[in-house]
């Protein structure tokens, strides 16, 4: 029986549903791994909690002050860490240092936040080549939607022509509210803000720029691409007028905020915009906050993945899935 120590840096949502569905699947990482996870420590921005032996269930209501920072995760000799804190794509956020220390300490690291994999990406996939850190990103590469397992593993030898995907939640439900109800803008994003999965502030995702991060994140670590967000076109869908709306169902056509990337010239182009599709496509029949992908190869044509998990349970499952590939890689 290996021992791996798996400390938890952001402790809101995600974190704390991470937590305990790590602690819930104990006994099968023993049994399909002979792995003795234990969860050594965890921390929000100020405070925290620390046991060498593996936090209980109990232990992770009340959390003591002043236990946070990337100083905490190396004081706990964590194996693996998993970072879900905020993601701020301009600055990199607090992720950044939580990253940048473990991954120069040769930590295999798991991250749900995408700021700092946009911001630093390239410097975070150097620091994990050279110290042999794995380093892996499926929740925060659309998280309930399997994205770069497909492209590195499910069509591993193939090339990657052309990714389409429909990767945000938030602005799905927004477009399909607006097509198939008719109702507003503004109408449809009340119901998702009182729904609790849109933002106060919902530009992030109604401009475009969380489904940018995670094309970008599915070219750079998927496709071994070099994209920075000035390299790409981004067009949200808060000028999207019902009036626009009628005239694509005049048309026969479904809107669909869409991130792509394609081949050009021997490099990869990527863009986010609308799109609009006719009703017998299967983008047009992805609905509410459904998410979906479509890869096109040039040995095993199209596939497309569809997502539709809840949250926060499906994000700290994708988590759990890379906690899995680590655990499979290091005990081979
Ligand atoms: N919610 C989802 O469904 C979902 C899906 C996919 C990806 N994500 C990503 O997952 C991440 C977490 O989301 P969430 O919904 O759990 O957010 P959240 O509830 O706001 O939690 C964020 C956590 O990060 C902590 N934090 C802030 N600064 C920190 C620092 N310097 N050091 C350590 N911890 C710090 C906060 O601490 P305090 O408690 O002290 O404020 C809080 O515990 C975000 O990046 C989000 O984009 C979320």
């Amino acid at each position: 029986m290996t021992t791996f120590r798996v400390a938890i840096a952001g402790f809101g949502g995600v974190g704390r549903a991470t937590a305990n569905l790590l602690l819930s699947r104990r006994g099968r990482y023993r049994e399909v791994y002979g792995a003795d996870v234990r969860l050594v420590a965890v921390c929000g921005s100020r405070a925290g909690a620390v046991s060498a032996d593996g936090l209980e269930a109990a232990q992770l209501a009340t959390l003591e002050d002043g236990l946070s920072g990337p100083a905490l995760i190396e004081e706990s000799a964590a194996d693996i860490l998993i970072e879900a804190g905020p993601s701020d794509f301009r600055t990199g956020g607090p992720g950044l240092a939580y990253l940048r220390g473990s991954l120069s300490a040769g930590r295999d690291t798991i991250v749900i936040s995408k700021g700092a994999l946009v911001h630093s990406g390239r410097e975070l996939k150097a620091l994990a080549e050279s110290s042999g850190a794995l380093l892996k990103l499926s929740g925060a590469a659309a998280a309930a939607l399997p994205t770069i397992d497909l492209v590195v593993h499910s069509l591993k030898g193939c090339e990657v022509l052309e990714v389409e995907g429909i990767l945000n939640a938030t602005t799905n439900y927004l477009l399909d509210a607006m097509t198939t109800r008719r109702v507003g803008f503004d109408e449809a994003l009340r119901e998702a803000q009182l729904g609790g999965f849109a933002e106060a502030d919902p530009r992030n995702d109604t401009e475009g720029w969380d489904t940018a991060c995670k094309l970008l994140l599915i070219a750079n670590f998927g496709l071994s691409a070099d994209l920075t967000m000035d390299d790409l076109d981004v067009e949200g869908i808060q000028s999207v007028t019902t009036e626009r709306i009628e005239t694509w169902r005049g048309q026969g056509l479904v809107p669909k905020l869409v991130g792509r990337l394609w081949r050009e010239n021997g490099a990869i182009r990527a863009a986010v915009g609308i799109r609009t599709y006719p009703p017998a496509d299967p983008f047009a029949n992805i609905r509410g906050k459904d998410k979906a992908i479509r890869i096109v190869t040039d040995a095993m044509g199209e596939t497309l993945a569809i997502g539709s998990g809840k949250e926060p349970l499906a994000t700290a499952a994708a988590a759990l899935k890379d906690l899995e590939h680590i655990l499979a890689a290091r005990t081979s």
